[in-house]
């Protein structure tokens, strides 16, 4: 059995995460071993950085290399490992939130962005990359009735805007590993359609 690497993106509060365990527990049902995970994150070392890049106050270049910094561990010890092994890799954000949240959301270098990719990924990318498209508004609503906001769920309208743009043009770069996935949806109604994209992607 090949490995698969199937990525979860949107902005905060498109209800990504929600999708996740289902997934991962309808997979298991049909024999796949799974192994479920998230950036920044997945490891002793990436999830420290998680909480300084969540939390701590920094500017723009050192965010970004802490959260390739964090990859690079998580990649290595965790994802390409289950991927050798076989297994369907489920995890929540990966590189397509750096070119959204630090390219487009903090106006960093996109040409340094890809050359970072390139040396910590080598050549790694999702097989398929699900999408959950929300209108920042929607989105805004939906976060406010949640929890304490960290760094990035407090930027404004403006910011959740761009990183929406920085999503659509990386769909755009890489057609044919995204499906873009309604959000706005009934809960129901997403999941089938994330049953949907993983059966075409992943088999029964
Ligand atoms: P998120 O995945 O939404 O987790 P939770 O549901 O626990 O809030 O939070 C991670 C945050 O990190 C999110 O606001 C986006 C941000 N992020 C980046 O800015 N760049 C990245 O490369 C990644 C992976 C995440």
């Amino acid at each position: 059995m090949t490995g698969r690497f199937i990525t979860f993106e949107g902005i905060d509060g498109a209800g990504k995460s929600t999708h996740i365990e289902p997934a991962a527990a309808r997979l298991r049902g049909v024999g796949r071993s799974v192994t479920v995970t998230r950036e920044p994150g997945g490891t002793e070392l990436a999830e420290s950085l998680r909480k300084a890049i969540l939390h701590t106050p920094m500017d723009g270049i050192t965010e970004t290399l802490l959260v390739f910094a964090a990859r690079r561990d998580h990649i290595g010890r965790i994802i390409a490992p289950a991927l050798a092994r076989g297994e369907v890799v489920l995890c929540d954000r990966f590189t397509d939130a750096t070119f959204a949240y630090q390219g487009f959301g903090r106006g960093q270098d996109l040409a340094l962005l890809d050359r970072l990719e390139a040396a910590v990924q080598q050549g790694l990318q999702p097989d398929l990359t699900l999408w959950f498209d929300l209108d920042p508004e929607v989105a805004a609503q939906r976060r406010a009735a949640a929890r304490a906001a960290d760094r990035f769920e407090a930027e404004d309208l403006a910011f959740f805007e761009r990183v929406r743009a920085g999503y659509v043009a990386r769909m755009n770069a890489a057609a044919h590993r995204f499906v873009r996935v309604d959000a706005s949806l009934d809960r129901r109604e997403v999941e089938r359609r994330v049953v949907e994209a993983l059966n075409a992607h992943v088999g029964g």
